[in-house]
């Protein structure tokens, strides 16, 4: 059995099989919706229900509040719909035309800037990836599983991919990579992913908040933004726990003389007898501290799970717009994901 979704905004329509998601029935349909985690913990596929009914078979919609929920709210990457469905959904119709496939790519070389962050550069092997600055690609695994590694680079500036890899703890690939992985070796990739893109149709000034490696993204927007000549203002928070791991300082501070306004502010939440000009704390506390009102900015904002969830909710509670905020999530695998939700139900009894 089929049912018809349609897109309140664009008027768009798509089939959804038995079992798919909204959103991967939309992709199918070549229509991108915003998306980053798949796995119902981010929030970025949030959408409004507007007619019709879903469930949710796979991972709970944990990234909704209960408030949320009954406002009609409905996780686009989770939900499996019982009817046709209207929904007002975030469309984001400048990734629609690059086409997404596979590939092969060498690893030309590994440089390490961290103790626990590895700079991986790649070349295609055959014909290139083309993607927008601030998305990702998949890496495929041998066992059928797959890793999400943000793009470092605007893709004005060739068909070379940049990672910034950083160590998991425990973590199956990313300790791969720092142990094993060679100058040489190939890897299989699928890109280009996500939504974590430039919009270009507004005037506004940016700000931009990373967290840790969530900086490759951020790099990559801000050298597209720079490639334009953008007039706008630009505003960077880059937070970490200590001085080591803002591993790549020296280039906001070029930005600062090269940019027609840039300003940025390092954040570490554990200092260790830094010499000023480093702030103490969490970085979204450095936003709001300088920034009681969001409302006049668009924010770009990457990194860990804990710095987006506590971004989504206190940056909106200071005026920001919520279609304003554009994120990705550095969450571990929809696989492993889905094995550590799965878990806390069993262990719940749900
Ligand atoms: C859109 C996106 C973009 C990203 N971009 C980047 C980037 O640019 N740079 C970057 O460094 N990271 C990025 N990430 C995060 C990156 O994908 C993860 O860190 C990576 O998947 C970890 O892979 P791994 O195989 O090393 O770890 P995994 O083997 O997947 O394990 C991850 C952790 O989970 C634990 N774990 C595994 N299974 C379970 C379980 N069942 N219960 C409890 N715990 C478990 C492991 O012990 C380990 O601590 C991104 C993520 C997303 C979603
Ligand atoms: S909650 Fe759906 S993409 Fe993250």
């Amino acid at each position: 059995m089929t049912f018809t979704v349609t897109l309140q905004a664009s008027g768009k329509s798509f089939d959804v099989r038995e079992g798919e998601t909204v959103l991967e029935a939309a992709q199918r349909a070549s229509l991108a919706l915003s998306y980053s985690c798949l796995a119902g913990v981010c929030g970025s596929c949030k959408a409004t229900l507007i007619e019709g009914e879903c469930g949710y078979p796979r991972n709970p919609p944990s990234a909704l509040s209960a408030v949320e929920r009954a406002r009609d709210a409905v996780l686009l990457c989770q939900a499996v719909p019982k009817t046709d469905l209207l929904i007002a959904a975030r469309e984001v119709a400048s990734v629609e035309d690059l086409p997404r496939r596979e590939l092969d790519v060498r690893v030309l070389d590994k440089h390490r800037w961290s103790s626990d962050v590895m700079r991986l550069r790649l070349a295609p092997i055959g014909r290139r990836l083309q993607w927008l600055p601030g998305q990702y690609i998949d890496v495929l695994l041998e066992d059928g599983k797959r890793r999400a590694f943000s793009i470092a680079l605007a893709p004005h500036l060739g068909p070379n991919l940049e990672l910034h890899v950083r160590h998991v703890p425990g973590g199956g690939f990313t300790s791969f990579v720092f142990d094993e992985l060679k100058s040489g070796d190939t890897l299989r990739i699928e890109g280009p992913l996500g939504t974590f893109v430039p919009r270009e149709d507004s005037e506004r000034p940016l700000l931009f908040v990373a967290g840790g490696a969530g900086f490759a993204p951020i790099k990559a927007l801000i050298e597209h933004f720079m490639h334009l000549g953008t007039r706008r203002p630009m505003r960077l928070y880059w937070g970490a726990r200590r001085a080591e791991d803002l591993y790549l300082r020296e280039l906001p501070q070029a930005w600062v003389n090269e940019a027609h306004d840039f300003q940025w502010q390092p954040v570490l939440s554990e200092p260790q007898n830094e010499i000023g000009g480093v702030r103490s704390g969490f970085v979204h506390e450095a936003v709001l501290q300088d920034h009681r009102d969001l409302s006049i900015f668009d924010i770009y904002m990457s990194g860990p799970p804990a710095m987006i969830d506590v971004g989504r909710r206190l940056f909106v509670e200071a005026g920001l717009p919520e279609d304003r905020l554009y994120y990705d999530s550095f969450d571990y695998a929809p696989d492993v994901l889905a094995q550590i939700l799965g878990n806390r139900a069993g262990i719940h009894g749900l």
